[in-house]
Formats: C-alpha cells, structure tokens, sequence
C-alpha cells in the first residue's frame, strides 16, 4: 500500500497540504495517509476530522514521514524531517526551486526525490495541479481587502445628503492571475480601477472586468509575452517609456497594487521613490512581489514602511493569511497531481518518470539535482544529472 505522510509544517506557515477531503480521495485512490497531530489546525481542520476522513494521527513529524513514499508539504521541509524520510520516497510541495540551492542540494542528497508544484507546466491536463494560480488569486484578493482595511477613506462612490463621497482610484501593475483577482475585488468593492501590464494579451481581460488598460503599447509590447504566457524582462528603453506613464499615472491613485514578476529573475522595479512621494497622503501600496525584491522601491518584507503620509505593505505570504481557502485549494492541487501516481489495480507507486508533469516538476532524484537551473546555481553541469539526464532539456521556456 501507498503511504502518504504529511508533517506540521514550521510556525509561519498557517497552510498544509492535506484537507479532511483530499483525505478520503486519497484513500478511495488506495492510499494510507497519515499527518502530524495539530498539523492541520490553523487551517481548522482539526484531528478529529482528518481522523473521520481515514488518516492516521501521527504524535511526531518523524511518525507521520517514516514510513511515507510520499510526503505532502507546503513549504520546503526542514533537514530533519526529510532525514526521517525512507530514501527513494518524494517530497511534493511547494519548494521555492530558485533560492538557496544549497540547502536544496543538501535536501537532494538524502536520496529523496523532489518535485516544486511552483514548476508545474501550465497547459491544460495540468490546470487542476496549478498552485500558483490557486495561490496567487488569494493573494490577489487579499491586497486589495488589506488595502481597503486601512485606507482611511471609502472605496465606493456614495451620494448622500451630506453630499458626495468620491470612489476611489485603485491601480493594478501586472495582470497576472494575481492581478486580475485584485482588479475583481476592487471593482467590487466600487473603486475606479485602472491595470497595466507588458503583455498585449491581458488587455481585453482588464477591460472585461470593468477596469481600464493603460501601459506603452510600442512593438516591443507586442512581442512581450513568451510562448509559455509569461513576461520577458523588457528593455533599458521601452522601461523610461513605461517609468514615465508610471509617473505620470500614479500621482492620482489612491491605492496600487503591484503583482509584476518575471519567471526566475528579480521583480521588475515599477515604482520609484519619487513616484511614492508623488503620491497624497494617506495612499496605500500594497506590493506582491515583494518577495522577489519588489516592485515598489521602499517595500520591505514583512513591513510596513511609512514614507511621507504613504504607506507601502509588504507582507509575505498573503494567501497564508486566508489559509481555510488557501489550504483547501492548494490540498486539491497535490490530490490532483498525486492520483495519477498511484498503480490503482496493484496498489503501488507507479511514478512515470517521462511524464511531463513529473519531469517538469521533479528537480532532484537518486541523491541528485536534476534541474539544470537550479545545477547551474550550484555550479554543477547538468551532466551530473543522474538516470533520464532530461534535465538540461526541460527547463520551462518562460524561465530563461
Ligand atoms: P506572474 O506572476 O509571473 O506575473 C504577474 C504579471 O506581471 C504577469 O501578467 C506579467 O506579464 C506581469 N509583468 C511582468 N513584468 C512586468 C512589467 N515590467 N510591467 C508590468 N507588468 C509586468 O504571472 P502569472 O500570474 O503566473 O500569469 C502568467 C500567465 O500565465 C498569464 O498569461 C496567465 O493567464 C497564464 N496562466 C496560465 C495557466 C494555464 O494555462 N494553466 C494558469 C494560470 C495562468
């Protein structure tokens, strides 16, 4: 039988990668699950509900791997958790491929085999898997209620007999899945909305949502846009053009949402500190990309930095801050993915190796780094690579 084991993960991370519901689908698929006492609660799926949906309760982090040849986190798991691991068995989560390459050698080493959900390819077969959508269009939604939160004004437009209260002016950068939950919620919550990003294709989206595009639309937009549907890093020149309508723009916004990033580079820097003073008083940033080093020249992670009356958000896992939503999504996207690695007549692990999924995912295996992304970080050549050698091949397009 498949055994399937599922850690607390550390104490920042409120989300976990199993629901009471991806529970039973994982045991109707012939899997025996077990997770960590308490490991679900900040999500509020507590023991006694996992316990009903078929998954043993485990007392340590170490009971509920040991035995697992799958494990199903969130983040990447700490050096003892994966040393308590069977070698040969698989850690799937979301393991932030391209920082400290290190200490993902070092978790490779163990001989565990690793798969980053964050490099699932997007097409379709894969839709349901997708964690950064899933994850993104929380976060997405969660910028613009944090906003609205501590704006000290009102996002609608309201006519009352004491006279008008004007709606207020959200501006969206990067209109990704992120960006354009964000545009959603503003115009829900009654803000005039405008959007700007580098890829041609979101302009009709934008639009569709009730909110205006706005961005330097010169050939190099029209060619900005990879064939995995991601941002190319755009040029010295057409970055002056698009700083200048910036500028220009944001003196009147109330509140900007910045969401823009580029598939394994540094998120593109879209608003400066002048920008920032341009802005009135009281005007709210809250910045996604922050993570990446931001869009927004002041933002800090984990911090709100008050600059001259402006006040720039720069919290780090927002969809951890709707984790009931943010757990469940993101616990359907490992199910999905997991399921069609189990042999369901003869009740074994059955991982196809060429698989694109598996092969898009999988980045180290056999004591190896196996993305030559990540080999490239560490020095090493990808010919170090160990059994199928595929990985120099399959670096996602969009990532170079
Ligand atoms: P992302 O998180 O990589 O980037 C966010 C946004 O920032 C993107 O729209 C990007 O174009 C924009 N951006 C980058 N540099 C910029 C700059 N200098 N100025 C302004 N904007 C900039 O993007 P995300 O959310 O991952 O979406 C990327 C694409 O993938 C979209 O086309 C989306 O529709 C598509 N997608 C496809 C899926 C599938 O086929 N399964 C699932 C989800 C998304």
């Amino acid at each position: 039988m498949i055994a399937i084991g599922v850690p607390a993960e550390d104490q920042h991370e409120p989300r976990i990668g199993l629901t009471p519901e991806t529970v039973k689908k994982l045991v109707k698929a012939g899997a025996s699950v077990a997770i960590r006492a308490g490991a679900g609660s900040r999500s509020h799926f507590s023991d006694e509900d996992y316990k009903a949906a078929g998954a043993k309760i485990a007392k340590t982090d170490a009971e509920a791997v040991g035995d697992a040849d799958i494990v199903l986190t969130v983040r990447r798991p700490r050096a003892e958790i994966v040393n308590s691991m069977k070698k040969g068995a698989s850690v799937i989560g979301m393991l932030d491929p391209f920082s400290d390459a290190e200490g993902l050698d070092a978790l490779a080493k163990t001989g565990v085999a690793l798969f980053a959900m964050e490099l699932m390819p997007r097409i379709s077969r894969a839709q349901s898997m997708d964690v950064l959508s899933s994850q993104s269009n929380l976060a997405g939604y969660k910028a613009v209620v944090d906003a609205a939160a501590t704006f000290e004004r009102a996002l609608p437009m309201m006519m009352t007999a004491a006279g008008t209260v004007p709606a207020a002016r959200v501006f969206v950068m990067g209109v990704g899945v992120a960006g354009l939950q964000a545009i959603a919620t503003a115009r829900r919550l009654g803000a005039i909305v405008t959007a700007t990003d580098v890829r041609p294709a979101v302009k009709e989206q934008v639009a569709s949502l009730g909110a205006k595009f706005i961005a330097v639309e010169d050939e190099e937009f029209k060619q900005a846009e990879t064939a995995g549907g991601y941002a190319k890093e755009m040029s010295d020149a057409y970055k002056k053009k698009q700083a200048a309508l910036v500028a220009e723009h944001v003196k009147s916004q109330d509140i900007v949402i910045t969401t823009a990033l580029i598939p394994g580079r540094p998120a593109p820097k879209l608003i400066s500190k002048e920008m920032i003073e341009s802005m009135k008083p009281g005007s709210v940033i809250v910045d996604l990309a922050v993570e990446r080093g931001g869009n927004a020249e002041l933002a800090k992670p984990s911090e709100i930095v008050a600059h001259k009356g402006v006040r720039i958000f720069g919290k780090l896992n927002l969809p951890g801050e709707v984790p009931v939503n943010a757990s469940s999504l993101y616990a359907r996207n490992l199910q999905a993915f997991v399921e069609p690695l189990i042999d369901k007549e003869k009740n074994t692990l059955a991982i196809n190796w060429d698989d694109e999924l598996v092969k898009g995912t999988l980045i180290a295996r056999d004591g190896a780094i196996v993305n030559a992304m990540i080999a490239e970080r560490l020095g090493a050549k990808p010919a170090n690579a160990p059994a199928k050698k595929s990985g120099a091949k399959r670096q996602p397009k969009e990532a170079k």
